[in-house]
């Protein structure tokens, strides 16, 4: 989400005139667009706003600017601690970056705007374009998130759920892909709960549904997936929509009921594994991913084994998992029975250690294999072209003039431990 509101920040200020700077060191005005999700990812903002004090230093002139979800969070705060920050602006704030900046520009005075102004769409429409392919576009479909687990900042600096009018998505789509785009990544906190707060919408599975039938569209996918709204009418979507490819990111979060409950998830650990069986039913090569969360308060040995458990009986493609770190105002910042830090990391190596055979043995049996390969990028190092196949995972070709942008057929040459070999035979 924010790779792509940065997207649209970089879209606006190229239409206001601004061009994008070759270093961070001829830059005019420097933007960062933060994540507050966990502690570390604020630590980081903090940690190179510092480093960008020197520059401010050397050149009194150039504007720095803070936004997104640790300008949300912090506010104020941002501009007291760092006395070289001009401005500061909040998650619904990034469509008038190009007047704040001019304001500090023409008044030089500094600005603080974190007002929730839910306005879902620019005052006047653009296309955000995407910045790393010129083939795979991502589209927000809704912003914000109500469900308020225990551990997440999310619903505070984001706000509530607020879904796009389906009209308005569809139309933008259309132009990504007049424009050339083959694979749309549809974005959201909780895409399944897309247009429950609006009586005039579709159904998230529908608009789904309305999109595959575009013209030109190879690819669709959507982020991320709340397990407890992961409704029939979406399973069946995943066994009928040609483009809707088959991998899904189902954050699981604990495999303990009693955790899950505490971190108010909605949905026991036997109801997300019947949701998975009934997704692999439809789809049985479905690649599936997922986040989870090792020390939340009061997790204790019995209940970490839980999580390790479901590792083992879901089989997952990848996993993301990170140490539980206090998220102010979220609630279980307020729990007893804090997990040492000690444990956290004991706990996350574990369960690192016990997905990366599991991931290795699915790569592995895609040595062989033909599959198709969406060729995205070039790297010079190596001089090879790089992509994704259907289930997300990344692949690197032997680079082929005129390849870049196709979809290919590529037969898997060797599993790596983050990506696959192959060679291009169509
Ligand atoms: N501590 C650790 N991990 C967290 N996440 C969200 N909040 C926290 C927190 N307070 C993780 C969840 C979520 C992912 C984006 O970040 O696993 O799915
Ligand atoms: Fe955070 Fe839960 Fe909302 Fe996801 S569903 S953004 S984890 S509150």
């Amino acid at each position: 989400m924010n790779v792509h509101d940065s997207e649209y920040m970089a879209t606006l200020l190229e239409e206001a005139g601004y061009r994008e700077a070759s270093t961070l060191k001829k830059a005019d005005v420097i933007l960062l667009n933060t994540c507050a999700v966990r502690q570390k990812a604020e630590e980081k903002v903090y940690s190179l706003l510092g480093r960008l004090k020197f520059l401010k230093k050397k050149r009194p002139d150039i504007i720095i600017g803070v936004g997104g979800c640790v300008a949300q969070k912090e506010g104020e705060r941002i501009l007291k601690r760092m006395p070289h920050v001009d401005l500061v602006f909040g998650t619904h704030q990034f469509y008038h970056v190009a007047e704040f900046i001019e304001k500090v520009r023409q008044n030089r005075a500094r600005i603080c705007c974190v007002d929730f102004s839910y306005q879902l769409e620019p005052p006047r429409r653009i296309i955000p374009l995407p910045r790393e392919s010129k083939v795979r576009a991502y589209v927000t479909i809704m912003q914000g998130c109500n469900n308020f687990c225990t551990y997440c900042i999310v619903p505070y600096v984001r706000g509530r759920e607020v879904s796009r009018r389906s009209e308005d998505i569809i139309e933008e789509i259309k132009r990504l892909l007049d424009m050339g785009i083959k694979e749309v990544i549809l974005l959201g906190q909780n895409v399944n709960s897309y247009g429950q707060d609006r009586s005039d919408e579709i159904s998230f599975a529908e608009l789904l549904r309305r999109i595959n039938k575009l013209p030109g569209l190879k690819r669709l996918r959507f982020i991320t997936s709340h397990p407890k709204d992961i409704s029939k009418e979406l399973i069946r979507a995943f066994g009928e929509l040609e483009t809707l490819c088959e991998y899904i990111h189902l954050p699981v979060q604990s495999g303990s009921d009693r955790i899950l409950k505490m971190m108010n998830r909605k949905y026991t650990r036997s109801d997300y594994l019947r949701k998975i069986e009934s997704l692999r039913k439809v789809r049985p090569d479905i690649a599936i991913s997922t986040d989870l969360i090792v020390g939340f308060p009061g997790e204790t040995e019995a209940d970490f084994k839980e999580t390790l458990s479901i590792l083992k009986e879901v089989e997952y493609d990848t996993i993301f998992a990170f140490k539980y770190s206090d998220r102010p105002p979220a609630k279980a910042v307020t729990f007893k029975d804090k997990v040492r830090e000690e444990v956290k990391k004991e706990r996350l190596e574990r369960v690192l250690a016990l997905q990366a055979p599991i991931t290795e043995r699915k790569n592995k049996a895609l040595e062989g294999k033909v599959v198709e390969v969406l060729l995205d990028t070039y790297s010079k190092r190596g001089n090879q072209l790089s992509g994704r196949t259907r289930c997300h995972r990344v692949v690197n070709v032997a680079a082929e003039n005129g390849l870049l942008g196709q979809l290919v057929k590529v037969k898997i040459k060797e599993a790596l431990a983050h990506s696959l070999r192959g060679e291009v035979v169509s």
